[in-house]
């Protein structure tokens, strides 16, 4: 593993990019410095330009480096979470070009907490930037083999196997370059965990957080002229099938018999996404994938993505998805279904 590293933080260093583990979900990593180096990074993903990328750092103190007006909730932030699934989103110093930020004077930076991510960090002596390592809308990849299915050698020659990810969703993004801060994006750290964090310090105890997404936003369509997080205009995370979400269980039977009838010869393979709990209450569609305990919405999160990815290996047309509480890493999990779903019942 070692020398797989140095192989990896050499090729950093040579203005390359190549794939590596987080916590989270793996990420495509290049040097955050580098205008070129950063443009590979888009063109291999095929992201739109104006949707910015996080900048992963080993060490706390490097936030100086790259920020600059940094609060002070910053610290107590970094010092309760990091490493871990926290983004902080604060003023940029100018050494960080306009093409990691998207031009935006706001830069967006994380301590992953998995340690080949921060051997490659201090092993390349740079600072990466890495967006999840997948296609431009797809789900986002929690194992090595799912990297290898979306980029060529060509595209991205080394990806560093690391395992399973642990929490399989993106971290949570918050903006403090802003009052009140403002949740950008939901994931590994809940808005309760962030308030309870800062309601420690007696000089923040009222401190509130804005959320800026919520899951419960039922309007797929709907978008901000200036959206604060330009990742959250474009449709996400999605699987080649379909994607329903329904909000009450007992409307895919119904739903089920209703696309039955309306394709009488059985074409459509239809896929339910669910709970283990319900897992055999749906006999009457093609395929069904239990994601994990409704008692456990960790485990929940970390194999929501890894099954989208199985419905489409199965060929599936149609999933209809359960929905899942939202408390915890649960508003996480229903952000991306939601994000991912054409549509919601
Ligand atoms: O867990 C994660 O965060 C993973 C791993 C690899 O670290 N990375 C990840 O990156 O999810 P990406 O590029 O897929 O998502 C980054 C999100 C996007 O929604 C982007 O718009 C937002 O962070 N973002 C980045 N810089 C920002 C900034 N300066 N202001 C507001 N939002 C920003
Ligand atoms: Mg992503």
């Amino acid at each position: 593993m070692d020398s797989l590293i140095q192989k990896a933080a050499d090729l950093i260093k040579n203005g390359g990019i190549i794939a590596f583990p987080t916590e989270t979900v793996y990420g495509l990593g290049a040097d955050a410095l580098d205008p070129e180096a950063v443009a590979k990074i888009f063109k291999a993903k095929g992201r739109p330009s104006d949707n910015p990328l996080i900048v992963h750092i080993a060490e706390i103190k490097d936030l100086e480096k790259l920020a600059q007006d940094i609060p002070e909730e910053a610290y107590i932030l970094a010092k309760g979470f990091w490493p871990g699934p926290l983004t902080l989103v604060l003023k940029r110093q100018n050494i960080v070009p306009d093409i990691t930020t998207s031009g935006l004077d706001t830069v967006a930076i994380r301590l992953p907490d998995h340690e080949i991510a921060r051997s490659l960090i201090r092993q390349s002596g740079k600072y990466l930037a890495a967006p999840s390592a997948n296609k431009s809308g797809r789900p986002s990849p929690t194992d090595a083999a799912t990297v290898r299915k979306d980029f060529t050698e060509e595209e991205v020659p080394l990806i560093i196997d690391g395992g399973p990810t642990q929490v399989g969703l993106e971290s949570t993004v918050l903006d403090l370059s802003v009052r009140p801060f403002t949740l950008l994006r939901s994931g590994g750290v809940s808005q309760k965990q962030i308030e309870y964090c800062l309601s420690d310090h007696s000089s923040l105890a009222h401190c509130k957080i804005r959320t800026s997404n919520p899951a419960s936003d039922s309007d797929l369509t709907k978008t901000t002229s200036a959206p604060k997080s330009p990742g959250m205009k474009y449709k996400h995370y999605s699987p080649q099938a379909k994607l329903i979400l329904c909000h009450k269980p007992e409307q895919i039977h119904s739903l089920i018999k209703k696309l039955r009838t309306q394709n009488l010869e059985l074409k459509t393979k239809i896929g339910i996404l669910c709970c283990k709990e319900n897992h055999d209450k749906y006999p009457e569609a093609n395929l069904v994938i239990a994601v994990g305990s409704i008692s456990n919405l960790e485990e929940i999160a970390s194999n929501i993505f890894r099954t989208l990815r199985e419905f489409d290996s199965a060929g599936v047309d149609l999933i209809i998805s359960e929905s899942f509480p939202t408390e915890g890493i649960g508003l996480a999990i229903m952000d991306r279904l939601t994000k991912a779903a054409s549509k919601l019942i």
